[in-house]
């Protein structure tokens, strides 16, 4: 089949890519003209596992090519996939200027019939005013499908190719089969493709990604609680995941939740509803207690240095919202670095990707170390923000001579707590003793 996806960003490179990987014949549209002259080139211009390989593959065969013209792109596709962004507005809501403008722009060079698919997460009722924009320029037949997306970051390629299912929302039979022929190489496996209505499928992703938000904050609740307790947090968790009503996955407690879509979408879902006169009170509480989890460590760090920071040295490992992946948007280390540097400390900071774009952020007010054991050189404690393998087994004697003083405060709770006592540690981590 053809198809045509306009935005490379992180969703539609993805998309483009494994689409090409079945053997359709995929145009990408970016108005980034230095981005698309490196896509042409061969260069991914995100890190994601995996995506390199079928990346190159696929531009040889001719099958992914790119371009900076929305014309060729809505010319190329009889399935049009917008993965464009929709950042969040001054006031919590999902900013839709991008997808809107494109859809008036596809409106005008519409010339035969084309599947318009939403993919970009979009507030319930997008599809119809995307719907109603294309109309009001043009009278060739057309029709929008919301189609969301649920892969992860670091295992987006994974995810692409061997989704649990796939959600199309649309009122049109000849649509939805074009979808489903799209996405059959996908679901051999047996996972459903689930058909709906339009509403149905953009409420479907909101619900999905503020249901594990709600799961991750509620499980950094019974962490903090633990800690007044005196329970451990990694006992609970075991034994609540496994009930298969709870399950285990997304009760690891933490520093908080973050990344371009949890936070976006929460408040998303919560904005919308308001505008409505309904109160997610639920989510106005997620919400809340995931800022504060972000900088749950602060309080902890000054009381251990009595209340005087200022001068400190502080190693950070891990920067990315989460391991495998080179994005900060929204990542707790990113608070901490600022609570720190606010107080008059020092960073000194090591992630295996993130670090240019850290560097964007806080430019020589921080040292960027060259690798872990770098960072914690004269370091009057480690703060660990991202649970990289990297990090998992390091050399603790080698740590030791290191460190200024064997102290760690872990937001990820990476080691063993005993281990750690007879290391001879100070180890402060999240929901179990310390
Ligand atoms: C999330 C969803 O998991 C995807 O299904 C969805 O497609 C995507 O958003 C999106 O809307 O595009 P992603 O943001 O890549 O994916 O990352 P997750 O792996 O879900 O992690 C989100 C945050 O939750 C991270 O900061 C992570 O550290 C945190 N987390 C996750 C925890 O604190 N505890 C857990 O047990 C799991």
């Amino acid at each position: 089949m053809k198809v045509s996806v306009i935005g490379t960003g992180y969703v539609g490179l993805v998309t483009g890519t494994c689409l090409a990987e079945t053997g359709n014949n995929v145009l990408c549209v970016d108005i980034d003209k230095k981005k698309v002259d490196k896509m042409k080139k061969g260069v991914v211009p995100i890190y994601e596992p995996h995506l390199d390989v079928l990346f190159q593959r696929n531009i040889k065969a001719k099958r992914l090519n790119f371009s900076t013209s929305l014309k060729e792109g809505v010319e190329h596709g009889d399935i049009i996939f917008l993965a464009l962004p929709t950042p969040e507005d001054g006031d919590g809501s999902a900013d839709l200027s991008y997808v809107l403008g494109c859809a008036s722009d596809i409106g005008k060079l519409l010339k035969c019939y084309k599947v318009i698919v939403d993919k970009s997460t979009v507030p319930v009722g997008t599809a119809e005013r995307v719907c109603e924009v294309i109309s009001s320029h043009t009278d060739v037949e057309f029709d929008v499908v919301s189609n969301p997306e649920f892969l992860r970051e670091g295992f987006a390629v994974d995810d692409f190719l061997k989704p649990e299912r796939i959600v199309i929302g649309s009122s049109s039979q000849k649509a939805i089969e074009l979808m489903e022929k799209l996405y059959k190489p996908f679901v051999r496996s047996g996972n459903p493709i689930i058909i709906m209505d339009e509403k149905s499928a953009e409420l479907t992703k909101y619900a999905a990604n503020s249901f594990l938000a709600t799961k991750i904050t509620f499980m950094n609740e019974i962490a903090n609680f633990c800690e007044k307790v005196g329970a451990d947090v990694d006992k609970v968790r075991a034994g609540m995941g496994t009930d298969s009503r709870i399950g285990k996955r997304f009760l690891f407690p933490g520093i908080g939740y973050g990344g371009s879509c949890f936070p976006k979408d929460v408040k998303a879902l919560y904005k919308s509803g308001k505008d409505l006169g309904y109160e997610f009170d639920i989510l106005n509480a997620v919400i809340k207690v995931n800022d504060i989890q972000k900088k749950i460590l602060i309080p902890r760090i000054e009381t251990y240095f009595n209340n005087d920071i200022k001068g400190k040295t502080f190693a950070i490992w891990g920067l990315a919202f989460k391991p495998e992946t080179d994005d900060i948007r929204e990542a707790p280390a990113l608070y901490i670095i600022e609570a720190l540097l606010s107080k008059g400390a020092n960073v000194q900071v090591f992630d295996p990707e993130a670090m240019p774009n850290v560097k964007l952020k806080f430019g020589n007010q921080i040292l960027y170390a060259l690798n872990k054991d770098e960072a914690t050189v004269n370091a009057d404690a480690l703060i660990i923000c991202t649970e990289w393998s990297l990090f998992r087994t390091p050399d603790f004697d080698k740590l030791k001579t290191s460190l200024n003083q064997p102290v760690i405060f872990d937001g990820r709770n990476l080691y063993d707590i005993k281990e750690m006592q007879q290391e001879g540690f100070y180890y402060s981590s999240i929901g179990r003793e310390t």
